[in-house]
């Protein structure tokens, strides 16, 4: 018998053969999917990553490869040789080789395997633990391995769309000198330079810019980051981006360039047509209509902000109100319409849930055939004309619902941000994954270049101190930081932010006036990001970037739910990899070569 590897070289894919193959000689190799023995016929489908083959070995045909056929188990791995028949009228139309099976002459067993600890099937109800514990195992089922193909194939459509508008793919460090600001680094002890650290780059920024000052121009790189983050289902501590930086851009460039990327993608992965140009919304906007700068669009259920009214009517006879917004705080009310039928109960389960997010309570009104409130801890003092203008506000018919959340803003957007997409998902309208093409882009521009930090009591850059402010608004820097909005901007999809960028600074003097206003002296600016700020004084070109979320991208062009689902080999929520054991224990030598001395006891 031929040896196979060596002399019988694979012909075909266990998903490839179809009836054009019939009567032809062919040499598959892959892991026994399903077996069936028909006493006289060992049935086997084969499985690789393209598909699965049928291939039958009969005993009266060779009774020696029909006994070692006998012995074969689920998810031995195994090479066959055979000819292609005919199904006959038992087509499989399940399968896309399912009109043909294979008749085996050869038989070889590769392998052997224990018995999986899950089965390798598509739909299991194994904990995820277990799943990630034998990734490998997983990632043999045909969800885990279609998404990976997709993603590979999203890698593939990125470097080519680069490469083909004139983009370099180039390398920039991971191991990297710390800069404040950004998210929390991973540090890397240095052996070479005792009690010195590398970061983990948490992403390429400042030497992507450094390239644009190089004279590069056009760069992209599909590159990991490394964030000492909270996990959360679209979180994960290393992650891929991808990275994009432009010379002589201004945002719609950016904008042009992007929008090309992600149209392609839809196109060639879902062959969806996404409609350009991506609708704008202004940050603010955003913040007051949804709550946060991701708005999933597919819905309405849009908040209405009542600040103004409530200041007009002097509180309009309502105290709570009154006193939140001499505070300094917001009113927001969102209309629940009449059709959505909630039962009391299930409106004080909506109050349990925003008190969970640190609301007070669920403030509601329900709208009587006159306009008048009632189920409302307002109904007794409000004044006729405030809740006249508050129906006029939200819009409400008589059976409608409204709902308020007051007082500190943060608190409020954040609330009814969470609230509105509960409500929806309550509601059912969000549509399910496929159900038809609601894709709804967007991107969120023109926020403000300061966010207040309410505990260090300083303005502190609400994404990098790199951004560039309008030019309008660059007399306020000093005077009234809050006043000064920029040039960055988020492409969001259906609720997720999929990527973020920015028109930068390359203007040395206004740099240091953004660094003053946030508090950071000239010294402390110099040692933090000297090399920059010298190189931007060294001809920097206007220039810009962004980047997209890769993971984020992948999870939702194949409707996964979580990061876990589109990432290889993830970590847990605690950061664990549950395969590997990682992070593990260091020796004391290890730890003695770096001049690292942990502050954990032993066996803590
Ligand atoms: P930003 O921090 O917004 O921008 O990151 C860009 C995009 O990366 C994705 N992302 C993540 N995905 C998975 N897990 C994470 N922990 C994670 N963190 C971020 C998001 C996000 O939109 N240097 C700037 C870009 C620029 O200004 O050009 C940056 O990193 O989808």
């Amino acid at each position: 018998m031929a040896r196979f590897i060596t002399e019988q070289k694979r012909t075909h894919s266990c998903g490839q053969l179809t009836k054009d193959d019939i009567g032809k000689e062919v040499v598959l190799f892959g892991w026994v999917n399903n077996r069936r023995d028909h006493g006289g016929a060992v049935f086997i489908d084969l499985r690789d990553r393209a598909g699965v083959t049928q291939v039958v070995f009969e005993e009266d045909v060779r009774p020696e490869v029909h006994e070692v056929a006998e012995k074969v188990r689920l998810e031995y791995c195994v090479g066959i040789r055979g000819k292609v028949v005919s199904r006959g009228s038992n087509v499989n139309a399940r399968l896309a080789t399912g009109e043909i099976e294979v008749h085996g002459t050869e038989v070889e067993i590769f392998n052997r395997s224990e018995a999986t600890p899950f089965p390798i099937e598509d739909q299991i109800d194994t904990a995820e633990e277990k799943r990630l514990q034998y990734r490998y195992l997983d990632l043999r089922r045909g969800p885990l391995q279609r998404t990976l193909m997709t993603r590979a194939r999203v890698n593939h459509l990125t470097r080519n769309y680069f490469t083909d508008s004139g983009f370099l793919e180039l390398e920039t460090p991971f191991m990297v000198k710390y800069t404040p600001g950004g998210a929390r680094n991973f540090l890397v002890p240095s052996r070479l330079n005792p009690g010195k650290f590398y970061a983990l780059a948490e992403s390429p920024q400042l030497f992507k810019q450094l390239y644009m000052i190089a004279g590069f121009d056009r760069y992209f790189q599909i590159v990991r980051c490394f964030r000492d983050e909270d996990l959360r289902l679209d979180r994960q501590p290393e992650f891929t981006q991808i990275d994009v930086e432009m010379s002589f851009v201004e945002q719609n460039d950016v904008f042009d360039v992007i929008e090309g990327l992600i149209v392609k993608l839809w196109r060639e992965v879902l062959g969806i047509e996404i409609p350009r140009p991506f609708r704008r919304l202004p940050f603010d906007e955003s913040m007051d209509k949804y709550g946060n700068d991701k708005p999933d669009l597919r819905f309405g259920m849009e908040h209405v902000v009542l600040t103004g009214l409530v200041k007009e009517h002097g509180g309009g006879g309502v105290p709570l109100l009154a006193e939140a917004v001499a505070a300094g705080g917001i009113v927001k009310g969102m209309k629940v319409p009449a059709s959505a039928a909630f039962s009391r109960t299930e409106i004080d389960k909506l109050e349990e849930y925003v008190r969970g997010m640190g609301s007070k309570g669920l403030a509601r009104a329900k709208i009587g055939e006159g306009g008048e409130w009632t189920q409302s801890p307002f109904a007794k003092t409000i004044t006729p004309e405030m809740r006249l203008a508050v129906n006029a506000a939200m819009g409400v018919v008589p059976g409608d619902l409204v709902l308020f959340q007051f007082g500190k803003p943060s608190t409020v957007h954040t609330v009814m941000a969470n609230l509105r997409v509960h409500l929806a998902k309550k509601m059912g309208l969000i549509p399910e994954y496929g159900s038809g093409g609601n894709w709804n882009f967007l991107w969120v521009v023109d926020p403000p270049l300061f966010e207040y930090d309410e505990e260090a009591g300083t303005w502190a850059a609400a994404h990098h101190a790199f951004t560039r402010p309008r030019d309008q608004d660059l007399p306020f820097l000093e005077s009234d930081p809050g006043r000064v909005y920029c040039w960055r901007y988020d492409v969001v999809l259906n609720g997720f932010e999929i990527g973020g960028g920015s028109i930068r600074l390359h203007d040395p003097e206004v740099q240091a006036r953004v660094f003053r206003a946030m508090g950071i002296s000239d010294e402390d600016a110099r040692s933090k990001f000297g090399f920059l700020l010298d190189a931007l004084k060294m001809g920097a070109p206007p220039h810009g970037g962004i980047a997209l979320g890769m993971d984020r991208l992948v999870m939702l062009l194949t409707g996964a739910e979580s990061l876990r689902d589109v990432v290889a080999w993830p970590k847990t929520q605690k950061g664990t990899d549950l395969m590997t054991g990682a992070p593990g224990d260091a020796d004391q030598k290890q730890l003695r070569e770096l001049s690292v001395k942990s502050t954990v006891e032993p066996g803590k």
